[in-house]
């Protein structure tokens, strides 16, 4: 056996279990070296869009190798970027001076040993553009953001973002978008999903049903990284790139887009197309985090339903409404307000068509189930669930009432 396999035989035997890592590259100061605790076997990917003038400066050890990481900060013919596998713990060092070292957007991703190993896990680099394409029956994709270079046009633009086009999948395959990276139990964990195709919505205490968008709006992700999971085929089309939308018009009456928050924040209104001819719904999913204030505001025609945070959370919260909605706007007063996530979807012609009647109030009520006047044909029940960042959670029973009249 050559001592390079009784290096890595010992560098497994010793290794420690280790979540999967992001290290900035701005705390990597030159008042020392930096070693971050990974499992032996991950890989090792440099999302970044600094000069190789200064990543040259940066060096990376991991067992036995070292190497810069200029040499880390290239795509292979494939496109998919070049990694160099974790043999123990890594250590990255520099001879940048600390007013460079400040300025570095990029990172350093670790993934765990499984993820390595695991033919259905891959990661891509965004730089420019990117065309993901997977016809296995279930993927995982980590999509690592470079920084941005566009103008600044709005005050919140991301430093980061995936502008997210061309989904294509069947609906039978379940795509879901999730924040952060995967994590060591990926496979578990889906509390983090900020968009999904098929929904699934709950009719009060009946059956869930699932509603598959063929129309997709551009999806601006403004996130440093994220990830995909998908049980089926898929195709989509990334780009480094920003469009002003606060005020957005939906391009379909079935459709699904997302607003995401994560720092800097202006207010953003949704105009929904509409088709009164036939009965509609629409509603919106959102986890929440807020530090100052948020108002969630679906306009229906007549009626509205508002969600406001104030210094809370909430995970997974999904509120709809057999209604046709007109806009959905998200404010805050604060331009700092904190991370959240909505995706809004509308749609027309699967409900029970709702013959000659015309919805001239919604009424809110929380906590309570109220059953009111006789004017009231029929009623359908939101759930939220909310918790304070501190876990205790409070189930907040919203019950929507649709009043009808005949007409
Ligand atoms: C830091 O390094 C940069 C690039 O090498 C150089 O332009 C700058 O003058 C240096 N700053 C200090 C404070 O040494
Ligand atoms: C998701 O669930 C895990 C436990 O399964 C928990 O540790 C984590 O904080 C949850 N994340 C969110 C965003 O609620
Ligand atoms: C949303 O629609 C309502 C009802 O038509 C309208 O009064 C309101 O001004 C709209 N909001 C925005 C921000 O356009
Ligand atoms: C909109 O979605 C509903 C529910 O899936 C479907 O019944 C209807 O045909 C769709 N309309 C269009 C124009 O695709
Ligand atoms: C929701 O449930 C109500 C009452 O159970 C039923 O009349 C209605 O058809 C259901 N709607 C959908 C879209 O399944």
């Amino acid at each position: 056996m050559s001592r390079v396999c009784v290096f890595f035989l010992l560098s497994f035997i010793f290794s420690v279990h280790a979540d999967p890592k992001v290290v900035n590259l701005f705390r990597v100061t030159s008042l020392g070296s930096l070693t971050i605790s990974v499992e032996s076997g991950g890989k090792i990917f440099l999302a970044s869009g600094d000069d190789n003038q200064y990543l040259k400066n940066i060096q990376l050890t991991t067992g036995t190798t070292t190497i810069t990481l200029d040499k880390l900060n290239d795509l292979n013919d494939d496109g998919s970027p070049k990694f160099i596998t974790a043999a123990g713990s890594v250590i990255l060092q520099t001879s940048n001076n600390d007013t460079t070292t400040s300025r570095l957007s990029g990172y350093i991703y670790v993934t765990t040993y499984l993820q390595a190993q695991d033919p259905t896990f891959s990661v891509y680099v965004l730089k420019t553009t990117q065309s993901i394409s997977k016809m296995g029956m279930k993927s995982t994709v980590v999509v690592l953001n470079t920084v941005l270079r566009q103008e600044l046009i709005d005050y919140d633009m991301p430093r980061a973002i995936s502008y997210v086009t061309k989904i294509d999948h069947s609906p039978n395959t379940n795509l879901y978008f999730q924040w952060d990276i995967p994590a060591s139990n990926w496979n578990d964990v889906t509390n983090n999903t900020f968009f999904r195709n098929p929904i699934e919505l709950k009719n009060g205490t009946g059956p869930h049903f699932k509603v598959f968008f063929d129309n997709i709006e551009p999806l601006q992700i403004g996130l440093n990284y994220w990830y995909i999971t998908s049980m089926g085929p898929f195709n989509l089309f990334l780009e480094n790139k920003y469009v002003s939308d606060h005020s957005y018009t939906t391009t379909a009456v079935n459709t699904t887009g997302i607003i995401v928050g994560k720092s800097f924040y202006a207010d953003r209104v949704v105009n929904f197309q509409s088709d009164t001819s036939r009965s509609s719904a629409s509603g919106f999913f959102d986890s929440a985090y807020i530090t100052d204030d948020l108002t969630i505001k679906l306009q229906f025609v007549g009626a509205s339903f508002s969600n406001t945070l104030r210094k809370e959370s909430e995970t997974q919260n999904y509120a709809w409404s057999p209604a046709a909605p007109v806009n959905l706007t998200v404010t805050s007063t604060s331009t700092l307000p904190g991370t959240f996530y909505i995706q809004y979807f509308a749609f027309a012609g699967d409900l029970q068509p709702l013959t000659s009647t015309v919805a001239t109030s919604l009424m809110l009520q929380t906590s309570t189930t109220t059953v009111a006047s006789t004017a009231v044909t029929t009623s359908r029940i939101i759930t939220t669930t909310k918790g304070s960042s501190s876990n205790c959670g409070v189930h907040i029973l919203i019950s929507l009432l649709l009043s009808m009249v005949f007409c």
